[in-house]
């Protein structure tokens, strides 16, 4: 589908794409929210598996869990991932692998530029009790591989990690801004992962990103269901109702015809923000 924006990028997700009027509006920052388990990185890379399939760079920045076993979980679904850039930024696999990653090189330079800004004697303390890896780093690093690799999609999986890993070494608040500014002028559409929003707090990501594309589940009786919701999509009507979702060996699908039962709309209306 094309519209003023151009031909809107598909997500992969069969369902999802309709619920959007077509797809992603090329070139922006999305983010994809839910609680421990509702798909978001089986989500995120179907996205970045569907781009592959179509020829387009892909990359994913892994921080919450190591890419081995990424890949081995893809597998199971029957995804050959081998074409997606995996950038390893999980804190374990860089406290053991001897090998020096991206990521650890841009993020010493960052540091060094830190200090050379002149920290306090605190903050240097906590900055070598942190790991190495913070926000302005992961820029430094994206940016160096945005300028050698043309990728049309990037995820960050996830931002609520990489925001606790950074928390001690900045202001992840305009850390965040600034990558996500960033991201948003490198001509590349990302997925954002984060855990689900509190309600209480504005998070920079939920009102710079230009989408927020939101995971559920909940037992409904003795079944586990899911259901995905648009909760924001900036320059695009979008449905406004929740749709039914299911993982399975294949991948995710969504369900975007049929209305859910009243049973899981009160589920979902007793434990989300959509009850307001
Ligand atoms: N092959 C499969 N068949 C059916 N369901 C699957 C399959 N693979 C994964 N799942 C389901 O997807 C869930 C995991 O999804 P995923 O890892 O994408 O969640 P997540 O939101 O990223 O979780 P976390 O916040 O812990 O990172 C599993 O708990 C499982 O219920
Ligand atoms: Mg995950």
């Amino acid at each position: 589908m094309s519209d003023e924006h151009g031909p809107r990028v598909s997500t992969g997700i069969p369902g999802l794409d309709e619920m959007l009027q077509g797809g992603l509006i090329r070139s922006r920052p999305y983010v994809v929210s839910g609680t421990t388990g509702s798909g978001k990185t089986t989500l995120a890379i179907q996205y970045l598996h569907n781009g592959v399939k179509n020829g387009e760079r892909s990359l994913l920045v892994a921080i919450d869990e190591p890419p081995a076993e990424i890949r081995e979980n893809m597998r199971a679904l029957g995804w050959d991932i081998g074409k997606i850039r995996i950038l390893d930024a999980h804190p374990a696999a860089r406290q053991y692998s001897k090998r020096v990653s991206l990521v650890e090189v841009a993020a010493q330079r960052s540091v060094a530029t830190l200090r050379e800004a002149g920290p306090s004697e605190k903050t240097d303390q906590l900055k070598k009790a942190a790991p190495d890896i913070s926000i302005q780093s992961l820029q430094l690093m994206l940016k160096q591989e945005l300028q050698e690799t043309r990728y049309s999609r990037v995820v960050i999986d996830s931002l609520t990690s990489l925001k606790k890993l950074s928390e001690t070494m900045e202001d992840t608040n305009s850390s965040v801004m600034s990558l996500l500014r960033f991201l948003s002028e490198s001509n590349v559409t990302t997925l954002i992962v984060t855990d689900l929003p509190d309600p209480t707090v504005l998070e920079p990501e939920i009102f710079i990103c230009r989408g927020e594309i939101r995971l559920h589940k909940r037992m409904v009786g003795s079944r586990l269901d899911r259901w995905v919701t648009v909760e924001k999509f900036r320059g695009s009507s979008h449905d406004i109702m929740p749709r039914s979702m299911t993982i399975t060996e294949k991948g995710i699908t969504v369900d975007h015809k049929k209305k859910i039962p009243r049973a899981s709309l009160k589920v979902l209306q007793a434990f989300t923000q959509f009850a307001r």
